[in-house]
């Protein structure tokens, strides 16, 4: 038995990184699992073929969630393969997420937020008005970041971003009250999203980032790995984490306690 047997789990940005890991490791607690992402290819079909293998209905479901009638198309397609949704992960980012400040035009800082804002927000919205005609209540979880916490140079359109996740998640707490939906955030610190070097390595987590560059500042001493963020989110997910509202959780092996990070 696992611990979300029979769950209609949708994850944005799940072809690969955490994204992926939470597919597989909530698959393996017994979540019925949609996979979203921009790109569909092999890798991303390769996914969906490792959570399928746990013994649980997997299914893709491609599209921009930057864009409201993808987020509206991904999540038509998602409830007519599994009928109902428990759990959102708002999990999509794209690769350069650091710009300098001057370099940060218009066109980068409304990417950025039609993602990770507007994107999150409207998704979360289609999640709970399904959640609410079901009257099953549900989960929202969306992915956050350290940087939201600290500010370093050439992030601050991302931690922007990451930082009115952690209010927005509040808000969408109040904002459904009594309808036994909780929204919270995960907040990971560094954490290694390569896939594995053979597309055939079912494992959940790829190549670990190397100690060395992590010893300095991180308190336990290592990058994370999709695996620590996805057990998380099965806390988060689960009946375990069902008091947890509006809140963050940081994953980060200590890093934003530590005085390191703000030296
Ligand atoms: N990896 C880290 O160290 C780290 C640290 C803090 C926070 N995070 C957060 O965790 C989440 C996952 O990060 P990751 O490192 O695994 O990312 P990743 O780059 O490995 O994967 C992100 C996935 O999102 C997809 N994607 C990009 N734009 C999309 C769009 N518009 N619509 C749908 N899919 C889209 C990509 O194709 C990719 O498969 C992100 O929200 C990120 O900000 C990651």
């Amino acid at each position: 038995m696992g611990l979300l047997d029979g769950k209609k789990v949708l994850i944005t940005g799940a072809r690969k990184g955490i994204g992926r890991g939470i597919a597989i490791t909530l698959a393996k607690e017994g979540a019925d699992v949609g996979l979203n992402d921009i790109i569909e290819d092999e890798v991303s079909h390769k996914c969906v073929d490792i959570v399928s293998k746990q013994g649980v209905k997997a299914s893709f479901h491609k599209g921009d969630v930057s864009r409201i009638d993808d987020i509206n198309s991904v999540f038509d397609s998602f409830l007519d393969s599994h009928k109902k949704i428990d759990v959102l992960i708002n999990n999509a980012i794209f690769p350069d997420q650091q710009r300098p400040f001057f370099e940060t035009d218009e066109k980068y800082w409304d990417r950025m937020m039609n993602l990770s804002l507007k994107g999150y927000f409207f998704a979360s919205q289609r999640a709970a008005k399904e959640m609410i005609d079901n009257n099953t209540g549900g989960r929202i979880i969306c992915l956050s970041s350290v940087h939201s916490y600290v500010a370093m140079p050439n992030w601050t359109a991302y931690g922007t971003a990451k930082m009115a996740l952690r209010r927005m998640v509040k808000g969408i707490a109040a904002d459904l009250a009594g309808k036994n939906i909780t929204a919270n955030c995960i907040a990971p610190g560094a954490i290694s999203n390569r896939l594995p070097d053979d597309i055939e390595d079912e494992s959940i987590d790829g190549p670990p980032h190397k100690p060395e560059d992590f010893k300095r500042f991180i308190p336990a001493g290592i990058g994370g790995l999709p695996s620590d963020i996805a057990n998380a989110v099965v806390y988060l997910s689960s009946h375990l984490g069902q008091y947890v509202n509006g809140e963050t959780l940081l994953v980060d092996g200590g890093m934003i306690a530590s005085q390191k990070i703000h030296e």
